[in-house]
């Protein structure tokens, strides 16, 4: 990107904090959005400049001539990553993201610093093929989440929950370290206070022992191997009823699709096996 064109093109408009690293992001395009509607489950790419240091060795290297050659003097590579629009598409003020700041991360925690108004980077092209466009009316949606994995499936639910016959159950299991971290929890219980359809089931992996948590213990895995799933729904999972989904860390998301093909019959979602009822978004 040569110096004087200005790559921002979106800025925050609503900004809540679950906690001092857990948030909502909503974010609007200052001109032209996406030419047309995505799909719920899809990503965009969200991006800000490099921090002033970086910009500056990138300065030094080219005068000294030590910049890589396939990129012209003063482009700038903006620090770019994927996330989740845990919005629905028929929401055209914004799109809404659910982000965790991480550790050292390279974007991360320079998003958390923004605040609204301020501008950053959100690609028109929205990409993914995490979405329930292949999956059959009338199957129960079920849907397994590590952390910020969650946002998909907000977005899903709330574009369908209104399309008569496009679920017959919707199951949102979140699993997160400590309940502080149980982002949405009120949102979700609403949804399924409101809608005999809903099933939410929250599991905290590490939640003190003297901790008020009522809920679930343990990761979201063990949920389906001690019975705790089969008592929440009725029944235990069943591939020929059941599409399951699984978002966020990809040491969960090995272990689910190895137990789900193994031990219960489901069939992996690729490119090659278009009507898959495991379907999976790995985070990194
Ligand atoms: C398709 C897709 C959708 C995504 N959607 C979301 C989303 O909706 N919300 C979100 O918070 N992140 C999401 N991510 C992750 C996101 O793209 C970044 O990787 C993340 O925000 C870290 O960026 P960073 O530059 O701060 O950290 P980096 O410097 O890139 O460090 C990356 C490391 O952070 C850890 N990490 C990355 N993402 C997470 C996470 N979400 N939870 C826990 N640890 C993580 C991993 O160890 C990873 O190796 C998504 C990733 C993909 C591929
Ligand atoms: N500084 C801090 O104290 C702090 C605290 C929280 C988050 N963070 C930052 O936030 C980032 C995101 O953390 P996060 O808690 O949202 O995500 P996470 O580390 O992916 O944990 C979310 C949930 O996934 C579970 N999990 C991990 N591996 C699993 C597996 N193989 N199978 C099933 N479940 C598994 C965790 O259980 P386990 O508890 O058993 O691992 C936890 O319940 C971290 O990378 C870190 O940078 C920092």
């Amino acid at each position: 990107m040569p110096e004087d064109q200005d790559p921002l093109n979106a800025r925050i408009v609503e900004k809540q904090l679950f906690h001092e690293t857990l948030g909502v992001f909503r974010i609007a395009y200052e001109g032209e959005g996406p030419k047309k509607d995505f799909e719920p489950g899809q990503f965009a790419n969200l991006a800000l400049m490099p921090p002033p240091e970086a910009l500056e060795a990138q300065a030094r290297a080219e005068a000294e001539g030590d910049a890589p050659q396939r990129r012209r003097p003063g482009r700038v590579r903006l620090v770019r990553r994927a996330y989740s629009i845990a919005s629905p598409p028929s929401e055209k003020r914004w799109l809404e993201f659910y982000i965790v700041a991480v550790d050292e991360g390279a974007l991360t925690p320079r998003l958390f610093d923004l605040n609204v108004g301020d501008r950053l980077f959100m690609d028109t092209k929205i990409k993914g093929h995490f979405t329930i466009k292949d999956v059959p009316d009338g199957k129960n949606l079920v849907t397994v989440a590590t952390g910020t994995g969650l946002a998909p499936f907000l977005s899903m639910y709330k574009q369908y929950k209104g399309t008569p016959g496009r679920f017959e159950k919707f199951v949102f299991i979140h699993g997160v370290r400590v309940e502080e971290d149980l982002g949405y929890r009120e949102q979700l219980e609403q949804f399924a206070d409101d809608d005999p359809r809903v099933v939410y089931l929250p599991a905290v992996s590490r939640a003190p022992d003297d901790s008020p948590y009522t809920g679930y213990r343990g990761r979201v895995t063990t949920m389906f191997s001690d019975g705790t799933y089969a008592d929440a729904i009725g029944q235990p999972l069943n591939p020929e009823t059941d599409h399951v989904f699984l978002c966020g860390n990809p040491a969960m998301i090995d272990q689910l699709e190895a137990e789900l093909v193994e031990r219960d019959g489901f069939v992996a979602q690729s490119p090659r096996q278009k009507d898959g009822n495991l379907h999976f978004e790995r985070y990194w």
